[in-house]
């Protein structure tokens, strides 16, 4: 039987706004995800025994049982009893390195990468859409991951419209190593300071219905300037009064040259900046190195990809 190596692409939030919360305790949202080079490494192989196994050295994810790759596994083994039986399991070598606890969906990647190898793996044949049901019930983010691109998502994250590819567009991605922002606490302070039940659209007035479409329509004309002036998003208004220092890292990398736009992502604490080319990207992650130079900041140079999980190997 075949053993499968998978690339599980990052995402920022190009857009990110909070509706309200919803009756079942998540939040109604209106999102641009883009999935970004930055990826991780799964390799799948198969085991004689019905066992499920991740090796992972990463060693913020020793309690491997949590983690979202084995959960997707244990999903798998649950919901198709019989491949599980006729093919046995897997061991899944999880190769970490989008940073975690960062609002780049790293964890919910790793699970969409686990349930497209599965499927390879006990040749199940599932469509994308069974597949990104399954992929629902494990996290609102990992739908998005399983197809990647750029694509606005509404309801919890999980309602998918596909849009227009972005080309061209570089990432100076930067994150506090130390810090990580858990997204429970961000959604339940944002309900405490702004939250409001869910009102269905039709029933706001016009000014309050949602606000994406400047950046919808920027992302249609592919026009990168209007794109970078119309990012958004919610969560700011939490994170930065809580962590100050990553409104200053947001703060720096705005006013470098050559960037387009830049904001946090997710529930943070990445923030991101967006530029034309390789060469600025390189020019803005030492310029942001120099400028606040501390040790505990990680910065990466990438850029934006039209694909959410890849097959890289299958032998
Ligand atoms: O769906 P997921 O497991 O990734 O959600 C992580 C956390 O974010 C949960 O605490 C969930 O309640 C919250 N959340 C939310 N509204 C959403 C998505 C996530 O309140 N639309």
């Amino acid at each position: 039987m075949h053993t499968y190596s998978l690339l599980a692409p990052a995402k920022i939030n190009l857009y990110l706004e909070i509706l309200g919360y919803r009756e079942d305790g998540y939040h109604e949202l209106a999102m641009v995800m883009q999935s970004i080079g930055l990826a991780d490494r799964l390799t799948l192989r198969p085991l004689p025994t019905q066992t499920i196994r991740l090796l992972c050295h990463h060693p913020e994810l020793t309690d491997t049982a949590n983690n979202l790759a084995y959960r997707a596994a244990q999903l798998m083994a649950t919901e198709f009893q019989d491949m599980f039986s006729k093919y046995g399991g897997v061991e899944i070598t999880l190769d970490k390195r989008i940073p975690i606890g960062a609002g780049l969906a790293g964890g919910s990647t790793d699970a969409a990468a686990v349930l497209v190898g599965i499927d390879l793996l006990w040749r199940l044949g599932l469509t994308r859409e069974e597949l990104q049901h399954l992929g629902a019930r494990l996290g609102s983010d990992v739908p998005f991951c399983i197809a990647g691109g750029t694509s606005l998502a509404t309801g919890r994250g999980e309602v998918l419209s596909p849009l227009t590819d972005l080309a061209d567009l570089w990432i100076v991605l930067a994150k506090y190593r130390s810090l990580h922002i858990d997204t429970g606490w961000a959604y339940r302070t944002y309900r405490q300071q702004f939250g409001q039940p869910y009102v269905p659209q039709p029933a706001r007035p016009a000014g309050e219905r949602v606000r994406s479409g400047a950046l919808v329509s920027a992302i249609a004309h592919r026009d990168h300037r209007q794109l970078g002036l119309n990012l958004s998003n919610d969560f700011e208004r939490v994170i930065f009064p809580a962590h100050p220092q990553v409104q200053q890292l947001r703060e720096v990398l705005q006013v470098q040259p050559g960037v387009l736009g830049a904001m946090m992502s997710g529930s943070g604490p990445s923030v991101f900046a967006l530029v034309e080319s390789q060469a600025e990207a390189i020019a803005v992650q030492t310029q942001v190195r120099e400028q606040l130079a501390d040790p505990d900041l990680d910065l990466w140079v990438t850029q934006v990809i039209p694909t959410g999980i890849q097959i890289i190997t299958d032998g």
